[in-house]
């Protein structure tokens, strides 16, 4: 990949971006995912098309758009271990994270703003070292030796896990879900080390596992070099592929006749923390790697026959589907992988039995008898929501056995069905009965072992579940991102992020789940299993709100909230939740649709604030706000910085976070001028004083966006 002068007028989404995020971001992000013809063609009756059987459980209940739900604690809690982070691990103190909502902050600023009382920090930025004997990071001198051993790049989910006991101890757990060659490498440079550069994006993909210090439960964190559980995970380290689909004949390569063996995990984006401890996290836009054959299956997941621009084919055999022995490369990604970040030495796993697709990430719920149910939304323009119910159940306490419980299972996909189909126009005006909302089921794709798709084997259906699922009747969401049920209630959040096709001749209409035409801004869906079982089959939901700037959208709801009391929201992409049950919403595409920096929002769900919106934080210019963790009881909240300065280049930057170095003759070791995709901790300045960045930061000039 050399940088043509002209390179960013001949990104394919160049001047296409209608708006949302930088072409750039297109391209190394989603493999120009919007520049593509939609995946999905399927003519399977979404559900206008099905008489609405389901009365909701609001409409019966006589309630309006204003729900009043009082926060229950439902089974699922009463399981969950109280130190697992995404099941309580909100912190230990008894702080409350009190704020004042910031304003929206220009999409040129380029700093970490934070709310007054809070400052920042990186805790760990791309290319520090990880152990001992790691070099200092030197953006000028790169090689995929180091970089193997330093913090990658882009980091997406993120999850902080305070070990039990004195709290001064920890891990921090991301993945680094892509690379920006245009960013990271001197163009000169690259274009004399081609190979190397790829091995160095190899070395920057996976995930990071980092051992965390900090004085006293409160304070800042700092990452320890040299951990005893620090770990560099690859596009290049040995993952075990696991369920009903390994040794299929779907999966195996003349470099791994038994099919049992993937190299490498590539653009893993959200993720979740299971009640075990293990992270779980989705391969999402993988097929961009891949050069492929021309099949209608890898049609259906935007696998094209082209050669990406990565170019990894031409260092590695397996990247190109046309090598012979290789066809079925691109069939061991798309899953669900788990890691133990707890033991450095424990094999990486990739579930099969949790389905192939664009898997945005996973969150975990248990069941009323034990079983554990893992939820996955698949973020593509018209595709689908899944769940996968374990076979076995849940035993506290026993970590090997848990680990057993996502490789073997019944997979599901959404269908949603409405209350007022006549009233949807696309146009977003709330229906007359108060509220977007139906009931809906989970369709069986995976039951008892079997497939319960005609014409399909158990393997098939995990291997191509798009296709599988195309044939169940699914409905055609707008792009699910993530989907996570809220440890306070067991109800479940459903980020659709956007959806440019929606209503567009050709494609699906707007209904009652995505009701706006050209859906430019996303919603968010709340879902309640019925019998607030996770293993339930059928379930009632409700549109929580339809985000946008509500100066300039008349799109926008808050479930009845006055929207001129709600901080703009735009593309919500990663939820989180608090420990009193609050929804925390991070964005991925706000600057170029509402003109502000992507940010982290708090949303209230219960009581007559239910959607009221305020904004918490923003990241500098150019970034995407991941992976937001959320320590109300410490006032601490995580963030994962991805893709900041991007649509800039190494020779000019977008940004120059976090480091602010004035020139690059101003650069000392271990810093870059430049961006550097970072994980930070934002903390109350009570007690945390002079160790933020907020002052320091402010001095950075806001710079000029390109254009
Ligand atoms: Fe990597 Fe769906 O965002
Ligand atoms: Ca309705
Ligand atoms: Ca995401």
């Amino acid at each position: 990949m050399s940088l043509p002068r002209n390179f960013l007028q001949l990104l394919p989404m160049a001047g296409h971006t209608r708006g949302n995020r930088d072409a750039m971001t297109c391209h190394f992000k989603c493999g120009d995912a919007c520049a593509q013809a939609v995946c999905n063609t399927s003519s399977n009756s979404y559900f206008r098309d099905i008489a609405d059987k389901a009365m909701s459980r609001r409409a019966a209940l006589g309630l309006g758009g204003v729900a009043a739900a009082a926060v229950v604690v439902g089974p699922q809690i009463a399981n969950a271990p109280s130190a697992s982070a995404d099941f309580g691990g909100f912190g230990k103190g008894g702080g409350k994270l009190p704020f004042n909502a910031i304003d929206p902050v220009e999409r040129t600023v380029d700093t970490v703003t934070v709310p007054e009382g809070y400052d920042w920090a990186p805790i760990i930025r791309w290319g520090d070292p990880l152990f001992h004997d790691a070099p200092v990071f030197d953006g000028a001198n790169q090689t995929a030796a180091a970089q193997e051993q330093q913090f990658g790049y882009n980091n997406d989910y993120l999850n902080i896990l305070a070990d039990r006991g004195n709290g001064r101890t920890g891990v921090l757990v991301c993945n680094h879900e892509y690379t920006n060659e245009y960013m990271m490498f001197d163009p000169a440079w690259q274009a004399e080390n081609a190979d190397e550069a790829r091995r160095i994006a190899w070395a920057a993909h996976g995930f990071s596992v980092v051992e965390l210090k900090r004085a006293k439960a409160g304070q800042k964190w700092e990452y320890v070099v040299g951990g005893a559980r620090n770990r560099r995970i690859t596009a290049t380290t040995p993952f075990r592929l696991d369920g009903p689909a390994a040794g299929s004949d779907l999966v195996k390569t003349v470099a791994d006749p038994e099919g049992l063996t993937v190299l490498g995990t590539n653009n893993n984006c959200a993720g979740g923390t299971t009640p075990w401890g293990t992270i779980i996290s989705g391969e999402e836009n993988f097929n961009q790697y891949f050069q492929g054959r021309g099949t209608a299956e890898e049609a259906r997941y935007g696998i094209g026959t082209g050669a990406p621009s990565r170019g990894w084919e031409k260092l590695d055999p397996r990247f190109s589907a046309q090598n012979p022995g290789y066809e079925n490369e691109t069939n061991r990604f798309g899953y669900i992988v788990e890691i133990d970040p707890q033991d450095p030495t424990s094999t990486p796993v990739k579930h099969t039995a949790l389905g192939r697709f664009k898997h945005e990430g996973a969150n975990i719920n248990i069941a009323a008898d034990g079983r554990v149910v893992a939820y996955s939304g698949d973020d593509e323009r018209f595709d689908y929501v899944y769940k996968f119910i374990s076979k076995g159940k849940y035993r506290e306490g026993d970590k090997a056995h848990n680990m057993t419980l996502l490789s073997e299972g019944d997979l599901y996909v959404a269908k949603f069905s409405e209350t007022s189909a006549a009233e949807i126009d696309g146009s977003g005006a709330v229906p007359s009965d108060g509220a977007f909302d139906g009931g809906g089921e989970w369709l069986p794709l995976v039951k008892n072992g079997t497939s319960r798709i005609a014409g399909m084997s158990v393997a098939e259906v995990l291997v191509y579940t798009r296709l599988a699922a195309d044939k169940a009747g699914a409905t055609k969401m707008d792009r699910p991102e993530d989907v996570e049920p809220n440890p306070a209630t067991g109800k479940l959040y459903i980020a659709l992020t956007n959806n440019s096709n929606r209503g567009k001749a050709g494609n699906a209409p707007a209904d009652e789940a995505n009701p706006v035409n050209g859906n430019r801004d996303g919603h968010i869906i709340e879902l309640t299993e019925r019998g607030n079982d996770a293993a339930a089959l059928t379930f009632d939901w409700n549109i929580l709100l339809v985000a946008g700037d509500p100066a300039v959208s008349d799109t926008t709801y808050f479930s009845g909230f006055p929207p001129e009391k709600v901080s703009p929201i735009s593309c919500p992409d990663n939820l989180a939740f608090d420990s009193r049950g609050n929804l925390w919403i991070s964005t991925d595409g706000a600057p170029g649709k509402i003109g502000y920096c992507d940010a982290i929002h708090k949303v209230q769900l219960t009581g007559p604030e239910r959607g009221k919106v305020e904004q918490f934080l923003a990241v500098p210019a150019g970034a995407e706000a991941c992976g937001p963790v959320i320590h109300d009881r410490e006032d601490s909240v995580f963030v994962a910085v991805q893709h900041p300065g991007e649509g800039g280049t190494y020779a000019e930057p977008y940004s120059l976070f976090p480091d602010f170095k004035a020139s690059r003759e101003d650069v000392r070791a271990g810093e870059f001028y430049g961006p550097r995709p970072s994980v930070v901790q934002v903390f109350s300045t009570r007690g945390n004083k002079g160790v933020g960045h907020a002052k320091r930061a402010a001095k950075a000039k806001s710079l000029p966006r390109k254009k």
